[in-house]
């Protein structure tokens, strides 16, 4: 597992997805109750990109066949035809940057 920068704080807002492309690793980002959330930007029905999808307090809903994912609960599918959770990554923060584990 090696330690990589996603992005600077700074530009992680709540309320907002940023998608970060991270060693051909498709990210999104953003801030929930305080805390910043990284997950996958792959969908898990057929890995349509989330980035552009609507997002609601937490509940990124998938454009192509609307299956919702909660970010705030491990990235669960909250209904069909979707699953599986998103992957969700550990965050670290140092000197005002986010990092992950890959
Ligand atoms: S690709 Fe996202 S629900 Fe089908």
């Amino acid at each position: 597992m090696e330690l990589v920068q996603v992005c600077a704080i700074s530009e992680v807002k709540a309320g907002i997805i940023k998608s970060v492309d991270v060693e051909g690793v498709k990210l999104m980002v953003t801030k929930l109750d305080g805390e910043y959330i990284v997950a996958s930007r792959l969908c898990t029905h057929k890995t349509f990109d989330l980035g552009s999808s609507h997002y609601d307090d937490g509940y990124i809903t998938c454009m192509l066949h609307t299956s919702v994912f909660d970010l705030s609960d491990n990235g669960e599918a909250m209904n069909p035809p979707a699953t599986d959770p998103l992957d969700m990554y550990e965050v670290i923060v140092k000197d005002d940057f986010i990092y992950i584990k890959i």
